[in-house]
């Protein structure tokens, strides 16, 4: 059976990527729409070797005939146009924060909680986590059903890529400048100079002093997991880094997860590969996670300040696990199982 998808947000950076995971997973195809801004009329991107038009989304009066919609294109779009294909017939799996706390919206990691696709019914809408959600609650599912996790301290160390084309822009023209000795462009996508520096500052501040993005983790955790029970906390910085995140977690668990064990746990766990040989100075990078699917841990070790505990380096890609792939692995469920 093959199906008509639409990517919206088609030019960015994650819906770029979402065009060529479909294509790289051959997901089952029949026709592929792609939508953006009107700054986007007339372009066209291609897909297995074919150039599509990108159509303007504002101007586009239904969308009818849409089985499934992939969506990047920022929170108001989400909002405004998810409920519109969704009524015009499609399923919408949305990248966006916009509707992932809704209860009526499932939120969804397939290694992690992949039966809750079903809830797509509700509203017609499934919703991607976060970026660094995901390439977390990956590796950390199978240590939570082995050892119970209580808690959840996290810091991580985010690439530019995840604010979106013109981040990546931005990092590039600074650090062009700075090697030419010239005055560097004033910011516009970051709230200060990220070329050469760390900005603990991703998305908006909230009244308890957290951000957006910290919060996102927190919450997110917890309906992925399907356990309030968990506590998170989170610290989450932009790092001058062009793709993937690195996370540095620290779980204090109930029943003891050796390093041992947890190595263990991890190797059996699909999406997820073990590298940490630090003899040999094996441990994930970012520049060497960049392109591939999977979650990558290392240095797993005790944290021998507390009787259950473990830290763990937590690096993935995250247009790909962290946006494009997680969201077509959803449309994967929803082809094979459910339309
Ligand atoms: P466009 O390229 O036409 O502006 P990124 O996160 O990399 O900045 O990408 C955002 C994506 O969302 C782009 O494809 C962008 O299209 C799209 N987008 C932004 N605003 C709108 C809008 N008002 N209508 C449709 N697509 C939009």
């Amino acid at each position: 059976k093959e199906f008509n998808v639409a990517v919206v947000g088609a030019t960015g950076a994650v819906g770029r990527m979402m065009i060529r995971v479909l294509e790289e997973r051959n997901f089952p195809v029949k026709n592929l729409r792609l939508f953006a801004s009107e700054r986007s009329r007339g372009q066209k991107l291609k897909f297995r070797g074919e150039e599509i038009p990108v159509e303007v989304l504002s101007e586009t009066p239904n969308f009818k005939g849409i089985d499934i919609a992939l969506f990047s294109a920022g929170g108001s779009r989400s909002l405004e146009y998810a409920p519109r294909f969704a009524a015009d017939g499609a399923v919408v799996v949305d990248n966006s924060s916009a509707w992932r706390m809704d209860p009526e919206v499932p939120l969804v990691v397939p290694e992690v909680n992949p039966h809750a696709v079903a809830g797509y019914k509700n509203k017609g809408i499934i919703a991607n986590p976060n970026c660094s959600t995901i390439q977390m609650v990956v590796p950390l599912k199978p240590l939570h059903d082995y050892g119970r996790i209580k808690r959840i301290v996290v810091s991580t160390y985010q690439a530019v890529s995840g604010a979106g084309q013109k981040a990546i822009d931005e990092l590039t023209a600074q650090v062009r400048a700075w090697c030419a000795g010239e005055t560097l462009p004033e910011p516009k996508a970051f709230p200060h100079q990220i070329a050469f520096n760390c900005l603990p500052h991703i998305d908006v501040f909230l009244d308890n002093g957290y951000t957006k993005e910290e919060m996102k983790m927190v919450n997110e955790t917890k309906k992925i997991m399907e356990d309030e029970n968990i506590r998170v906390t989170a610290t989450t910085v932009r790092v001058p880094v062009f793709f993937g995140h690195a996370e540095a977690v620290n779980i204090e668990t109930e029943k003891k997860i050796t390093p041992e064990k947890a190595r263990e746990l991890l190797s059996n766990f699909p999406g997820v590969v073990v590298v940490d040989d630090p003899e040999n100075k094996a441990y994930p990078l970012q520049i060497q996670v960049a392109g591939r699917d999977e979650v990558f841990v290392g240095r797993i070790r005790e944290d021998e300040s507390i009787e259950s505990g473990l830290n763990l380096w937590i690096v993935a890609d995250n247009l790909r696990k962290g946006a494009a792939t997680n969201a077509v692995q959803i449309a994967e469920i929803l082809a094979q199982e459910y339309l």
